[in-house]
C-alpha cells in the first residue's frame, strides 16, 4: 500500500528548495545584490500556496488528527508542537510580507532566514522523527483513511490545476491568469497567477517542470 508520510516527505522535498533559494538570496543581498522584489513575492507565493494551504492543510486536517486519536495511543505526540512551528512560519511569512510592503531590507532578510531556518529544522524533525513514529503507531484502517483523504486533496488540487489551465488559455480574452516561469536556483517552476485584479479569486497553483529525479 502506498504510504501517506511518503508522500508528504516528497512535498518536503520541492519545499526545501525554496527554503534553500531564500537562503541564497539572502547571501547575496549581504553580498551587495539588490533586493529581487519579484522573487520573494513569487516565494512568499509558493510558500502560503502550496506549503501551507495544500502541505500544513493536509498535516493539520488529516495526518494530526489521526495522530490525536486515542487509538494511535502516540506517547509524547508532537503534533502540538508542529502546529506551533507552522504557526511560527506563518507570522515570519507576514513579517516577510510587510518587510517587503516597507521596503525594509532588514526585515526581509530577517524573516526570510527565519522562516527558513524554522522549515528545514521543522522538515528535518518530521521526516526523522514524527513521520516515523506516526508509521508505528497508527493501525492499517487509520492508514488507509489517511491516504484516502490524501487522495482526495491531491484531486482537488489537481482539479484547481486543471480548472487554472483552462482558463488560461482564456488568457488573452479576459486577462485572469498569467503564466510565469520561476527559476529557483536552477530549478525551473511554472507558475499560474491570477492577474492583480483578481488576486483572491483563486490560489496559485505551481507545477515542477525540472525531471522527476527529485533530490
Ligand atoms: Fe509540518
Ligand atoms: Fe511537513
Amino acid at each position: 500500500m502506498e504510504n501517506a508520510t511518503q508522500i508528504l516527505t516528497n512535498e518536503h522535498k520541492d519545499i526545501l528548495k525554496v527554503t534553500r533559494a531564500l537562503s541564497n538570496e539572502c547571501d547575496e543581498i549581504e553580498s551587495g545584490k539588490a533586493i529581487d522584489r519579484d522573487f520573494f513575492f513569487k516565494a512568499v507565493d509558493f510558500i502560503k500556496n502550496y506549503a501551507d494551504k495544500f502541505h500544513h492543510a493536509k498535516e493539520e486536517d488529516i495526518l494530526f488528527v489521526e495522530l490525536c486519536r486515542d487509538e494511535a495511543q502516540m506517547h509524547c505526540n508532537p503534533t502540538q508542537q508542529m502546529i506551533h512551528e507552522h504557526d511560527m512560519g506563518r507570522s515570519f511569512v507576514r513579517g516577510l510580507e510587510e518587510g517587503l510592503r516597507q521596503d525594509n531590507k532588514a526585515k526581509i532578510i530577517g524573516n526570510a532566514r527565519n522562516y527558513s531556518q524554522l522549515i528545514q529544522e521543522h522538515i528535518f524533525k518530521e521526516d526523522n522523527i514524527l513521520y516515523p513514529m506516526a508509521d508505528e503507531a497508527l493501525n492499517q484502517k487509520s492508514k488507509k483513511s489517511i491516504l484516502e483523504k490524501f487522495k482526495k486533496a491531491a484531486r482537488i488540487l489537481k482539479k484547481n490545476i486543471h480548472l487554472l489551465q483552462k482558463n488560461l488559455k482564456k488568457e488573452n480574452d479576459h486577462g485572469i491568469f498569467q503564466k510565469r516561469k520561476v527559476r529557483f536556483k536552477g530549478e525551473e517552476w511554472i507558475l499560474l497567477v491570477p492577474s492583480s485584479q483578481f488576486a483572491g479569486f483563486c490560489t496559485a497553483i505551481y507545477s515542477y517542470t525540472g525531471n522527476n529525479n527529485r533530490s
